[in-house]
């Protein structure tokens, strides 16, 4: 790894979500010392597009690195290099099943694969509903390997929030929170 910076991976595939896709790219920003590799999942253009406010090229500038999705050959399709985990945000149905068998026909599934083989952290922020017992059980079995964490994007409410922007904030909090990351303005909930 980087003497200086610490990798992170970023998925972004094409479940519906592309905000909070936004939001961790930007938040990620603040950290001087890490870096955001990213990849985009097949329906992911479609998503950014029809969701946010940014076109798919404005989008990948959010990001350090950009990788393209058939390029197997590049350097996240290795456990050699090092990163620090891995966050699929969101995450689509068809791509955690294919996280959950193993199959990485592309670069998004190959890097969640290399991810947990090197037994490092894997954040699916998976995105459905409602879930069909598929889509249950692959989470169930993925969320049993260690350093795997299923957080689909479920609503919070104790923090009062006034806004959309305020749900996708804690949300990118509680999701960055995984990797050590402390966002600021976090309401942790604290008994009144
Ligand atoms: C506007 C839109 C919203 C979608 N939302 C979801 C969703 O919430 N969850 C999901 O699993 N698939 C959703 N899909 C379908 C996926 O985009 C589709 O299964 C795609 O093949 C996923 O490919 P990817 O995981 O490689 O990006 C949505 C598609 C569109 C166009």
């Amino acid at each position: 790894m980087s003497a200086i910076k610490k990798r992170i991976m970023v998925g972004v595939s094409g479940a519906s979500g592309a905000p909070l896709a936004v939001a961790c790219l930007k938040e990620l920003k603040q950290f001087h010392d890490w870096e955001a590799h990213l990849i985009l999942g097949e329906g992911a253009a479609e998503t950014i597009e029809h969701e946010t406010e940014y076109t798919v090229d404005q989008f990948t500038k959010l990001a350090d690195h950009v990788y393209p999705l058939h390029q197997l050959g590049a350097s996240p399709a290795s456990g050699s290099f090092e990163t620090a985990g891995m966050v699929i945000v969101p995450c689509s149905m068809k791509t955690l099943a294919g996280i959950h068998s193993g199959y990485g026909d592309n670069l998004l599934l190959r890097a969640a694969d290399v991810t947990i083989k090197e037994q490092r952290k894997l954040v699916l922020v998976a995105r459905e509903t409602p879930l069909s017992p598929i889509h249950l059980r692959n989470m169930s079995e993925l969320s049993m390997i260690p350093g795997v964490t299923i957080m689909p994007p479920v609503l919070t409410f104790y923090q009062q929030p006034k806004s959309i922007d305020d749900v996708i904030h804690h949300l990118v909090a509680k999701i960055l929170g995984r990797f050590g990351l402390e966002v600021g303005g976090f309401k942790r909930w604290e008994q009144p």
